[in-house]
């Protein structure tokens, strides 16, 4: 799905040679891997070489023509998940510490909004000097994350403190960083507690090019996800297709159709709680052709459709297995409690979150104006946020449960 990408800056010393294994190692993972090369890299490892490697184009010159129209350096610095530098040089590392931008390479980390990584390398020296002992303090105090340097054999001959992390390592300390933060100590009313929260649209797919989807956001599953966590719930998120980072605190399960949206839910049982947020595509193509519809003589191909699983009625389905809070979503656009209160009755769910997507700006914006329906009666809540309704609903899951 979303894949993950890094803009790895290669400064110039001899462990530039080390930046080649270190992007093998992320273009492996899946991880694109965008290249600035310094010109004291270049002298280190050739722009052919990292550019075969990363299979992207490899960025080094500030004043540029063709640079700075294919990708500015603004761009260039906001199109990452994560800035590593590695080598980070000792220049690289003094002009980042002061705020220079002389280059395409420090005027990205000038520009940056993005976390950094800075995998040193330099003779020992160079290290310990106090001048880049200042600049080092003062770029972990900046926020800079680093990895290494290693103690040993250096290439100038001399031993200690200053040779570059190895490339496994770095990917490694990459790999930690892009996963995001642990979860957190689970805490709270909901602590040792298992929710499954579906989110997002499903897509259903026609052939390899084309699918049927809808305009879910995704929004307020993943604020419901977020706020369940927020209370020490552990929470497995599966979502179809989204523009959504997974909340901190979240396992993110990423499908497509609604059959995986199904099987992901019923590999992430037992659970004590299920919320279906996702607004999962009732019908699904009956053929997905293996190749291309091209265009005939026939007109427009007929497309036959077919029944996807309930994953909310399956989920609500009594048995030994079922979660002891089953959550539903109804959107309507009319007669809108009437309709949750047969939706609660058919899927067999405890309660039905139901909204009125007829009010202006509810699919894909930030509002949310719900009514919760249980078979003890109606509940109206005011218009808010949409985070401020997953706070709500999360608190009155945590009662139910308690
Ligand atoms: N849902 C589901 N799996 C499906 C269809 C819906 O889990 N295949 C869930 C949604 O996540 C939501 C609830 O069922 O929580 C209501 O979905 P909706 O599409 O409104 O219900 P339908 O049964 O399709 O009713 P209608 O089309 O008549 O509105």
């Amino acid at each position: 799905m979303s894949e993950q990408r890094v803009l790895l800056i290669v400064g110039g010393g001899i462990a530039a040679y080390k930046a080649l294994e270190l992007t093998r190692l992320l273009r492996k993972a899946g991880v694109a891997v965008r290249p600035i090369l310094t010109a004291a890299g270049a002298q280190f490892v050739t722009p052919l070489s990292l550019s075969a490697l990363a299979e992207d184009r490899v960025y080094s010159e500030l004043f540029s023509l063709t640079d700075e129209a294919e990708m500015g350096h603004i761009e260039l610095s906001r199109s990452a998940d994560l800035v590593v530098v590695a080598p980070a040089t000792a220049d690289l590392m003094a002009k980042a510490a002061n705020g220079l931008a002389g280059d395409l390479a420090s005027t990205t980390l000038l520009a940056t909004d993005k976390p950094v990584l800075m995998a040193p390398a330099m003779n020992v020296r160079m290290w310990e000097h106090p001048a880049t002992r200042r600049n080092l303090a003062v770029l972990k105090a900046d926020g800079v994350a680093f990895v290494g340097p290693d103690e040993g054999a250096m290439a100038c001959g001399e031993f200690g403190f200053g040779r570059m992390a190895e490339p496994q390592a770095i990917f490694e300390a990459i790999m930690a960083r892009l996963a995001g933060p642990a979860p957190r100590p689970q805490l709270g009313p909901l602590a040792g507690r298992r929710a499954i929260v579906t989110a997002g649209p499903t897509a259903e797919p026609i052939d390899p090019v084309r699918y049927l989807t809808n305009r879910s956001s995704g929004k307020q599953g993943y604020a419901i996800a977020e706020a369940l966590a927020a209370l020490g719930c552990e929470v497995t998120l599966v979502s179809g297709p989204t523009a959504l980072r997974a909340p901190a605190g979240v396992r993110r399960v990423e499908v497509e159709t609604a059959r995986q949206m199904l099987a992901a839910c019923q590999a992430a049982l037992p659970a004590d709680l299920a919320v279906c947020v996702a607004a999962v595509a009732d019908w699904r193509p009956a053929q997905e052709g293996a190749v291309k519809i091209k265009k005939g003589t026939d007109g427009p191909p007929p497309i036959a459709l077919v029944e996807n699983p309930d994953i909310l009625a399956t989920l609500s389905a009594p048995g030994p297995g079922r979660p002891r809070l089953v959550v539903g979503f109804a959107a309507e656009t009319n007669d809108v409690e009437a309709y949750a209160q047969a939706k609660l009755q058919r899927k067999g769910c405890d309660w039905i979150v139901a909204n009125d997507v007829s009010i202006e700006g509810t699919m894909g914006g930030d509002d949310n104006a719900v009514s919760i329906v249980t078979g003890q009666g109606v509940e109206r809540w005011d218009r808010t946020a949409k985070s401020e309704v997953a706070a709500r609903l999360a608190a009155r899951m945590a009662q139910e449960l308690s």
